[in-house]
C-alpha cells in the first residue's frame, strides 16, 4: 500500500445524549443493519480516504456513555483516537474539548467535522466537500441541502445582517425567526475547515442563544464561510435524531444493499419484506423468498434458496443448499446440497455436512451431521455426531443433559436408528448399528451390532371389552 502522509484530522462528535430518541441506549451504538449508527460515518471517512489517498487522524469525541462506546470501537477501529467532552455543552463545546486534548491538532492544515447521527453518508460526499476546499487557501465548509420539511435542521441564511456577498451564517431552529424557518436550506452537520481558522473561531463562541449551548455552527460568521451545497442530501445527510428518523434511514441502508446485491446477481423474490444486514454475503444465482432475514456476518454461496421467512444469524451456508421455509439459524455452517427444514432450528456451532438432511421441527445444538446423514422429523440433536449416511428415525432425543453436565453423543456411519428412540449420553455406537424402535440406550454400541431395549408386549386377544368394563366399574 501507498504509504500516505496525514493529511486532514477527523472529528466525529458522538458524546451527545441523543435525548430526543428517549431511550437509554447511547444513540451512536443504536442497531443499523448489524452495525450501529456510528461505523457508517467511520466506514464512510475509511473509504474516502483510500479512495482519494488522503490520509486522515480519526478522533472520536465521547461524552455521555464514553465506557460503551469505547468498549464498542476499540475492537473494530485499533486506530481511532479518544477524547472526552465531560458535559454535553453543545457541538462547538465538543470541538474546543478535542483540541485541548489532541497536542497534534494543530498539525493538520485540514479539519473535517461528522456527526455519528448521520449513517447516510458515503464517501462520495466527503469527496464533495475535498474538491471544494482544494480549490480554497483557507476555508470554513459547511455541507448543505436542500429538505421539503427543514424542522429539526439548522437554516442556511445566505443574506441579511453582516453576511458578505457568497457567504452564509447559520440560525438553529430554536433561535430562528419565524421567516428564517421557511427557508428550506439546512446545515447537514459535515464540516471541512481550516484547522487554525477553527481554532481561532472556537475561542470566539458563546452559549448566548436558546437551548445554552456552544453551538459549533457559529464559527461561520458570514464572513470566511462558503456553504457547499450537496445533490440529493437528504438521501445522504439525514440525521437520526429520532426513532422515526432511524427507522427511515435504516430503511434506506437497507434497500442500498438490497439493491447491491439484486446488482450482483441476486434473486430477491420480495425486497419490501427482505432484512438483509450490511455485512451479509450473497453470492450470484441465491434466491430469496419473501420474508427472509440475513443477518451478522452470514455468507450465502452460489445456487442455494432460501424459502419464506427463514432467519439466519452468522450462517455459512454453502452451494446448492435448500432452507426450507421458517427456519431459525444461528452460528451454524450447512455444506454443500444439504436441505434444512421446513421449520428448523439450527443452534449454535452446528455443521450439517455435505447433502445431509435436517427435516421438520428438528433442532441441532453443538451437533455434526456428517456427509448425507438423515435427521428428517422432530428430534432433538445437542452435543452429538451422527456418521456419513446414517438415518436418524422420527422423535429422536439425545438426552445430552445430567442435570449439571452436558455429554456427548456418538453414532457411526451408516447406522439406523429407529423412531422414538434416546441417546442417555455419553454414549459411542460404532459404524453400522441398528438400533429398534423405541429403544433407550445408555450403554455404547461396538460397530455392527443390534440394540433394542423397550417392554415387551403382551397381546391378550379377545380381552378388549373385558378390559373396558372393568375401567367403568
Ligand atoms: C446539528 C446542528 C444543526 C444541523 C444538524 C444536522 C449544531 C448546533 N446544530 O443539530 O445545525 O442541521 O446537526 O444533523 O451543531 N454532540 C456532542 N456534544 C454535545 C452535543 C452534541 O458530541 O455537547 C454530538 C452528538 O452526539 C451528535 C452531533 O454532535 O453526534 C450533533 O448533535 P445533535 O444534538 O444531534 O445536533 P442537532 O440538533 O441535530
Ligand atoms: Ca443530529
Amino acid at each position: 500500500m501507498a504509504l500516505v502522509k496525514q493529511q486532514v484530522a477527523v472529528v466525529v462528535l458522538a458524546a451527545g445524549k441523543g435525548t430526543r430518541l428517549k431511550v437509554s441506549t447511547a444513540k451512536p451504538l443504536l442497531p443499523v443493519l448489524g452495525l450501529r449508527l456510528v461505523d457508517y460515518p467511520l466506514q464512510a471517512v475509511a473509504q474516502w480516504s483510500q479512495r482519494a489517498q488522503v490520509g486522515v487522524q480519526v478522533t472520536a469525541v465521547l461524552g455521555h456513555q464514553k465506557e460503551n462506546m469505547q468498549a464498542y470501537l476499540q475492537t473494530r477501529y485499533p486506530a481511532l483516537n479518544y477524547v472526552i467532552q465531560h458535559e454535553q455543552k453543545g457541538t462547538a463545546d465538543a470541538v474546543r474539548a478535542y483540541f485541548t486534548q489532541t497536542p497534534s491538532a494543530l498539525d493538520f492544515a485540514w479539519t473535517l467535522i461528522m456527526c455519528a447521527d448521520t449513517p447516510l453518508i458515503n464517501a462520495e460526499v466527503l469527496n464533495t466537500l475535498w474538491q471544494a476546499a482544494l480549490g480554497e487557501s483557507s476555508a470554513a465548509l459547511a455541507a448543505t441541502f436542500m429538505v421539503d420539511d427543514p424542522s429539526g435542521y439548522g437554516r442556511i441564511l445566505r443574506e441579511g445582517a453582516a453576511i458578505k456577498q457568497g457567504s452564509f451564517k447559520i440560525v438553529e431552529e430554536k433561535d430562528a425567526s419565524p421567516d428564517q424557518r421557511l427557508i428550506k436550506e439546512v446545515n447537514a452537520g459535515l464540516y471541512l475547515v481550516d484547522t487554525k481558522l477553527l481554532h481561532t473561531h472556537l475561542q470566539q463562541i458563546n452559549d448566548q442563544n436558546k437551548a445554552h449551548e456552544f453551538y459549533l455552527t457559529d464559527i461561520f460568521d458570514g464572513q470566511h464561510g462558503k456553504a457547499i451545497p450537496i445533490n440529493n442530501g437528504m438521501a445522504l445527510l439525514a440525521g437520526v435524531n429520532d426513532m422515526a428518523q432511524l427507522a427511515t434511514a435504516r430503511a434506506e441502508l437497507r434497500w442500498q444493499k438490497i439493491k447491491s446485491l439484486q446488482m450482483a446477481g441476486v434473486d430477491i423474490i420480495d425486497p419490501a419484506t427482505t432484512y438483509i444486514d450490511q455485512e451479509v454475503e450473497v453470492e450470484a444465482e441465491v434466491v430469496i423468498h419473501p420474508g427472509v432475514h440475513l443477518e451478522g456476518k452470514t455468507v450465502v454461496k452460489r445456487g442455494t434458496v432460501i424459502e419464506a421467512g427463514a432467519v439466519l444469524k452468522n450462517m455459512v451456508v454453502e452451494e446448492d443448499v435448500t432452507i426450507k421455509a421458517y427456519c431459525y439459524l444461528e452460528d451454524s455452517r450447512i455444506m454443500a446440497k444439504a436441505s434444512v427444514g421446513p421449520f428448523a432450528h439450527l443452534r449454535p456451532n452446528s455443521v450439517v455436512g455435505p447433502q445431509a438432511k435436517v427435516g421438520n421441527f428438528v433442532e441441532l445444538k453443538k451437533a455434526t451431521l456428517l456427509e448425507g446423514a438423515k435427521v428428517s422429523h422432530l428430534s432433538y440433536v445437542g452435543d452429538a455426531e451422527i456418521g456419513r449416511r446414517t438415518n436418524i428415525g422420527c422423535g429422536f432425543i439425545t438426552c445430552n443433559y445430567d442435570g449439571a453436565n452436558k455429554h456427548f453423543t456418538k453414532i457411526g456411519d451408516d447406522c439406523f436408528i429407529g423412531s422414538d428412540s434416546q441417546m442417555i449420553a455419553p454414549v459411542e455406537l460404532g459404524d453400522n448399528c441398528f438400533v429398534a424402535s423405541g429403544s433407550t440406550i445408555n450403554k455404547s454400541m461396538p460397530a455392527n451390532s443390534f440394540a433394542i431395549s423397550r417392554g415387551r408386549q403382551q397381546t391378550r386377544v379377545g380381552e378388549a371389552e373385558h378390559f373396558k368394563a372393568k375401567k367403568k366399574e
